[in-house]
């Protein structure tokens, strides 16, 4: 890879999220360009291979094994269940190339671990992609945050509609799920991400969490309080179990008022504020989330790897670590009636 020309991306994990949005996506990045793919179904890999209309026949691999050792590929894009994540990371890292795979960072904690010792113990950049992280509510919310006083207590709501035709539920790897949490863990890493983003690292928790659905295949739904590193408390709902409506919340409350994010629709967000001044709440206008952050993931890898510096990464492996545990901590705590889990720590 010279200096000006695109880094040579393989991307391993044809499945659906590949197609409907990492391709796309990585087509708006002038830095990257796929030139490889792979695939365990192979045919899928070749059906890939051809919508993205730069990758050569002889450029499709069944098994990542092929793909990174292919000496046009600078970069993997890893799209895996995430209990194969380690393996990627594993093979990409002593083959010396960059890799960036899908959230939740690994299936269980062990490997997450693992995922972030081998992060530190390497120059090369190893990304976590948690599109959420990159919402530009982070930004937007500071001004009226810093409206509202100290910061007491705050509440994240969410409810995922279950809808037995959504073509991510008919995955036998959600069906039965590896991962902590299942459906905890797929989708409710997302909404961590969003919280931890404007309000740091959560220190403890205590929760309790149910099945409701049997198709979840594991715990859906989770209830929580919140103990923050900074001292805020908080608590966080998350369901992917419910039918209507979907609702994604973020309420945060200060000692002279509140701010209230509601991105129950991402792309008509609105984000209020209350104050004495405006005890009825004055709007503030927030960017629509067209793209989900997936194209700016790729944006901020892509610099990383020209760079040569994973500290340029805003998901390096210990925030995605930090995303999953609060999330196992509150699988963990649900198991014991409630009881306060410290999350850990890599
Ligand atoms: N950021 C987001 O909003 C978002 C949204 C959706 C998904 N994702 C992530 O994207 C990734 C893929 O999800 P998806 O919905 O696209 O699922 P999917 O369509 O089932 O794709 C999974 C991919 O992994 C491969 N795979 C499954 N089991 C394997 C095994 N034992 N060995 C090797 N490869 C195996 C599949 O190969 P076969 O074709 O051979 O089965 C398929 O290519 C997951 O990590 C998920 O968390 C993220």
């Amino acid at each position: 890879m010279s200096d000006d020309s695109p880094i040579k991306l393989g991307l391993i994990g044809t499945g659906i999220f590949s197609r409907l949005s990492h391709l796309p996506a990585i087509e708006t990045v002038s830095d990257l360009k796929l030139t490889a793919c792979a695939n365990r179904t192979i045919e899928k890999a070749k059906e890939f291979a051809v919508k993205a209309g730069t990758i050569s026949e002889d450029k499709v691999y069944s098994d990542i094994a092929g793909l990174v050792s292919d000496p046009d590929v600078d970069a993997i894009d890893a799209l895996l269940p995430a209990q194969f994540t380690l393996d990627a990371v594993n093979q990409c890292v002593a083959a010396g190339k960059p890799i960036a795979f899908e959230k939740p960072i690994a299936a269980t904690l062990e490997q997450a671990k693992e995922i972030v010792r081998i992060s530190r113990g390497t120059d090369l950049p190893i990304a976590v992609l948690e599109n959420f992280a990159y919402w530009h509510i982070a930004h937007e919310i500071k001004a009226p945050l810093a409206e509202i006083g100290d910061i007491i207590y705050f509440s994240q709501y969410c409810t995922g509609p279950f809808h037995t035709d959504n073509i991510y539920l008919q995955t036998s790897w959600r069906q039965k799920p590896e991962h902590v949490g299942g459906f905890l863990s797929d989708g409710g890493v997302h909404q961590v991400a969003i919280f931890t983003e404007i309000l740091g690292e959560v220190e403890s928790l205590s929760a309790q969490t149910k099945q409701v659905r049997e198709l979840s295949g594991d715990v859906d739904t989770l209830t929580s309080t919140l103990k923050m590193k900074s001292g805020v408390l908080g608590t966080f709902t998350y369901t992917s179990a419910v039918s209507y409506p979907k609702i994604n919340k973020l309420t945060i409350h200060g000692t002279k008022g509140t701010v209230a994010y509601d991105y129950s629709d991402r792309n008509n967000a609105t984000l209020t504020l209350f104050t004495a001044e405006a005890p009825k709440g004055k709007s503030i206008p927030v960017e629509k989330n067209e793209q989900d952050g997936v194209p700016a993931e790729f944006e901020n890898f892509a610099a990383a790897v020209k760079a040569k510096d994973k500290s340029l990464l805003h998901v390096p492996s210990e925030k995605g670590f930090h995303h999953f545990a609060v999330i196992c901590a509150a699988v963990e705590s649900g198991k014991n009636n409630g009881a306060s889990v410290k999350v850990a720590v890599p």
